[in-house]
């Protein structure tokens, strides 16, 4: 028997929020948006200013050990905001941490969404529901231009699902392994490339800008696209950054290797710790 609950009503009304005209992130007037980390005087209306987590990164992982995710597809790590200089806040609001994003994003109607995720955004060490959790409450909850008084109408977890769409978005418009391909980098178990092929490959869907690229050993494992914004990090304008960061890889024999589901079998026998964050 189900009993409408005040708390049910109130995310019935929530969900018809998402639609509504005047509910949401309050709109920046692009006349007065400055680019994050680019402000020569002091940005008053934070809520259109990305700080003091100006630089967002848009973290992808390659994991072929075990493999995770499509063959044909990087994944999703997260979207960190870093400080204008590559130090970066973790853990910003206790108050707002979650346990369980897939019932928010269930309540909020954000089923596509979760859909998306559930294919692409993957962990190698723990479930879905708990990565995502992780990403929201330790990278999350540090963006300040989705805290709940950026809102009209706010509603618990507003922002919460706005990040995991703003996350996936951007995502899409990142294809790594379709860039790569498209320079002729192709994983193999065999061939080698180097770190200028990476970095001009991905340079084509990034403005030209270079990446970091994470590897374990010689093994590509991560990399992150940098970003500055303009207005805040939902609705604003990403626009592609030097990264701030320096890539791990060597710069000439990188490993790319075949994502295989029979290299599951390999985990146990990993020697080390490669994540440099999380
Ligand atoms: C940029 O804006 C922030 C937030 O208002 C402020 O703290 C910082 O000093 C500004 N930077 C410059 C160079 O004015």
């Amino acid at each position: 028997m189900h009993f409408y609950t005040p708390k049910s009503v109130l995310v019935a009304l929530a969900a018809v929020n998402t639609i509504g005209a005047y509910a949401g992130l309050t709109t920046c007037s692009s006349s007065s948006e400055v680019l994050s980390c680019h402000n020569t005087t002091e940005a008053s209306d934070l809520c259109c200013f990305n700080y003091p987590g100006g630089s967002l990164l848009q973290v992808q992982f390659w994991d072929t050990d075990p493999s995770i995710g499509p063959s044909d597809s990087w994944t999703i790590h997260g979207l960190w905001p870093d400080y204008c200089d590559g130090d970066y806040g973790e853990d910003c609001d206790s108050s707002r941490e979650v346990s369980d994003v897939e019932t928010i994003l269930k309540n909020q109607g954000r089923t596509e969404l979760l859909e998306y995720m559930e294919t692409y955004w993957l962990s190698d060490d723990e479930s879905s529901n708990e990565f995502w959790a992780h990403e929201w409450n330790t990278h999350g909850t540090c963006i300040n231009t989705i805290d709940p008084s950026c809102y009209t109408d706010y509603y618990e977890n507003e922002e919460v699902g706005d990040f995991f769409q703003e996350v996936v978005d951007l995502f899409k418009s990142l294809d790594t392994y379709t860039a790569l391909s498209d320079a002729g980098i192709t994983p193999s178990n065999d061939k080698t490339y180097t770190l200028k092929e990476f970095q001009s490959a991905l340079g084509d869907i990034h403005g030209g800008y270079e990446v970091t690229l994470l590897c374990d050993d010689d093994t590509v494992y991560e990399l992150e696209y940098y970003f500055n914004v303009y207005g805040n990090a939902v609705d604003g304008t990403y626009e592609p950054a030097a990264p701030l960061s320096d890539s791990s890889c060597p710069s000439s024999g990188i490993k790319y290797p075949l994502k295989d589901s029979s290299s599951k079998s390999k985990r146990a026998t990993r020697s080390h710790s490669r994540r440099r964050r999380q």
